[in-house]
């Protein structure tokens, strides 16, 4: 954070999960330019940091202040922590009336999410800038609420917003704004790709990557257990990137990563899915039983049903076993999520996977 070099950091519930002791030790040592109008210190019944700051940026003084989503926080961030978080709406009310005495521009930086945040501009008259947060939406245009603008870049630095903002000195102002995706195209910055690497290093040492171990049964849900009956679906499959998702993450060098495996393997976490390479190497990247659901708690009443039966029709009888859940756009949204797949369209992908 400090390398960054941020002007200001708001808090939301997954900061304030450490617990405000944790977070007073990052400040003092970091010099972290916290701001927050409603996380206040349970043991005090004070603000836990500035609730603005004000800055001059050309000649301009910029006023930015914090607020944090209440509800979400309050379930999430237990008194243990010693934290309290108020309404936002009336700390943000209150922060305008404040900084509209001497500030050219205000920002607010909101951590409601994207729905709320429009509705606290519509609640806060006042406020020219809403950098929002939460639920890792992107959105690639700035939005516009009435005389407001609403940023909401992605999350986990995968995305700068950049916002150009002309203060004529009469009628309205002007803004530009775009998001860069911060791909491979942009240079890494060498003590931050230093860091980064420490952390690989690190969880390669908490999770090291076992070995698969040698299996002489594999499992109904494995994709091996479909290919005798529905080889014309099996061949689709195997061209699908899909089926190469593992692959991937051995080429990044993150194989071992339990973050990554989430969305690399098949069933992760679940019943009959994936737990660890050692214990089930058989159910590595994508495979059909990620989108095909039995019904029954195992595979062994589809695949015994035809049993002995010979090779299925390929999909002429589609859907007339009712052995499986529909597939609907829910299915994909578990990995396709606004991070991972921002552009993410069904009809558009399931046409791509579709065997
Ligand atoms: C012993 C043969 C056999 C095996 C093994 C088998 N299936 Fe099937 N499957 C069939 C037949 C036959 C049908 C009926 C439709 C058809 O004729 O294509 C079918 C239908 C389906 C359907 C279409 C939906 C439906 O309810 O009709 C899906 C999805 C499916 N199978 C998935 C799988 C998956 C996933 C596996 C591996 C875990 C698998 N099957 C293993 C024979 C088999
Ligand atoms: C368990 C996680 C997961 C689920 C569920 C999932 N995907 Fe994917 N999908 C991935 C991953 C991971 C990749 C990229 C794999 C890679 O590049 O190695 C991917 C890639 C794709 C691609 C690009 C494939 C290509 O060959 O060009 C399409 C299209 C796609 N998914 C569609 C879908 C659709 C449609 C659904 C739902 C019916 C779905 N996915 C469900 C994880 C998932
Ligand atoms: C929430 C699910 C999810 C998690 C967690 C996840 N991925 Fe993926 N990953 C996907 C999906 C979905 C795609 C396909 C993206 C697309 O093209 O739409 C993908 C694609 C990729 C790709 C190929 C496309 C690209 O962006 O270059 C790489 C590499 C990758 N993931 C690496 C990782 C690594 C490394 C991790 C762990 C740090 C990880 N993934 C964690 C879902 C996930
Ligand atoms: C990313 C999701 C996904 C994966 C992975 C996947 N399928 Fe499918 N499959 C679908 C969708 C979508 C359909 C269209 C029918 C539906 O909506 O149920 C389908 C249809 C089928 C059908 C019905 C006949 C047909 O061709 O339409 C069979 C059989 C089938 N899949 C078998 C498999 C097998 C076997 C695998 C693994 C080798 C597999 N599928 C992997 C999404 C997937």
């Amino acid at each position: 954070m400090s390398l960054l070099d941020y002007d200001a950091i708001n808090l939301a519930e997954k900061d304030l999960q450490y617990g405000h002791e944790f977070l007073r030790e990052m400040r003092e040592q970091h010099n972290l330019s916290f701001v927050s109008a409603n996380v206040y210190e349970t043991a005090t019944g004070k603000l836990f940091a500035k609730p603005h700051i004000i800055k001059k940026i050309n000649g301009w003084k910029v006023g930015i202040f914090g607020v944090t989503m209440e509800e979400r926080a309050a379930r999430m961030v237990p008194p243990e922590t010693g934290f309290e978080i108020r309404d936002p709406v009336a700390a943000a009310k209150n922060q305008v009336q404040t900084l509209k005495q001497e500030c050219d521009l205000i920002i607010g930086l909101v951590h409601v999410g994207i729905n709320n945040s429009i509705q606290l501009v519509e609640q806060v008259e006042g406020i020219d800038i809403i950098i929002s947060g939460h639920f890792g939406t992107h959105l690639r245009k700035p939005h516009r609420v009435g005389d407001t603008v609403v940023m909401q870049p992605g999350s986990k630095g995968k995305y700068l917003g950049q916002l150009d903002f002309q203060l004529p000195s009469d009628g309205k102002s002007n803004v530009y704004g775009k998001t860069v995706a911060l791909n491979s195209k942009i240079s890494d910055d060498a003590e931050l790709a230093r860091l980064v690497k420490e952390y690989d290093e690190e969880v390669l040492l908490t999770f090291p990557l076992e070995s698969p171990k040698a299996k002489t049964q594999y499992s109904l849900f494995s994709q091996r257990a479909c290919i005798t009956c529905h080889f014309k679906q099996h061949n689709q499959w195997r061209a699908t990137l899909h089926s190469h998702a593992w692959e991937t993450l051995v080429e990044e060098k993150q194989a071992h990563n339990p973050e990554c495996q989430k969305c690399h393997t098949t069933m992760s976490g679940e019943p009959n899915g994936f737990t660890r390479l050692a214990e089930t190497p058989d159910l590595v990247s994508v495979q059909c039983a990620e989108c095909h659901r039995p019904v029954a708690k195992d595979m062994a009443t589809h695949i015994n049903r035809f049993r002995g039966r010979g090779r299925s029709t390929n999909g002429e009888t589609n859907g007339a076993t009712k052995d499986f859940k529909p597939i609907t756009e829910e299915t994909c949204r578990k990995c396709h999520n606004e991070e991972n797949t921002p552009h993410f369209d069904y009809a558009e992908f399931r046409a791509k996977i579709t065997h």
